[in-house]
């Protein structure tokens, strides 16, 4: 942070958002594959805990990458700026009170330790989304994988470019053993007790 960068203390505090809200605010990050489900499943956490009253909003490739980042191609070092950007605006999202739930793919492992940095460890709980390559492809949600293997597609993860698979997620769904809805509970149960405020 340049030095000349003074912050102003405002008369609003993220504790006052919070105390309002009545819950935490936090980050919710998916990683996995292309077509791993990941937006599936971040979507329904979603409806499930705005159902409940709960202040959500879901970050994802459609409203990052064809706005703030549409300047970003999949190149590791884009990935990496891509991640860090959603990390700082998901920060900025938690100040103001929200749940947040990012749905990237994120292959690189030091990137997705930068966002637990940006956003401080307490506010992060990472969800794996663990889909298979085979099955991702035979998905083929998006026909990006044919395309890849045309080599149509350049940098594409998982078959031309790395997934890093994170060692000790916080949640990891096995999505071709689990049902969808077997693991958005799983999903919930989990913080749902981080949303809960400390009576002080
Ligand atoms: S990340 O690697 O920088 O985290 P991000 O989640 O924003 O990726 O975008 C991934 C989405 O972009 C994929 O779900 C897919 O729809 C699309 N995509 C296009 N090209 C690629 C590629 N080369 N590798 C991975 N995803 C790609």
């Amino acid at each position: 942070m340049s030095k000349h960068i003074i912050p102003h203390s405002y008369q609003i505090s993220k504790k006052d958002r919070i105390a309002s809200n009545k819950h935490n605010s936090f980050l919710i990050w998916f990683t996995g594959l292309s077509g791993s489900g990941k937006s599936t499943i971040a979507n329904l956490v979603e409806k499930a805990l705005f159902e409940n009253g709960v202040n959500t909003y879901s970050l994802d490739g459609d409203n990052i990458r064809k706005g703030i980042n549409n300047d970003l191609s999949f190149a590791p070092e884009d990935r990496t700026e891509n991640i860090r950007r959603i990390a700082e605006i998901a920060n900025l999202m938690i100040d103001a009170g929200l749940v947040v739930l990012a749905a990237f793919v994120s292959p690189y492992k030091k990137d997705r330790e930068n966002i637990r940095t940006i956003v401080k460890d307490v506010n992060f709980v990472e969800v794996y989304i663990n889909t298979s390559i085979e099955e991702c492809e035979r998905r083929d949600v998006k026909g990006l994988y044919k395309k890849a293997r045309a080599g149509e597609i350049k940098n594409m993860t998982g078959i031309s470019a790395p997934y890093e698979a994170p060692e000790q997620p916080d949640i990891e769904i096995k999505t071709e053993d689990e049902s969808i809805e077997d693991s958005v509970k799983r999903i919930v149960d989990f913080i749902t007790p981080k949303l809960q405020l400390n009576n002080e």
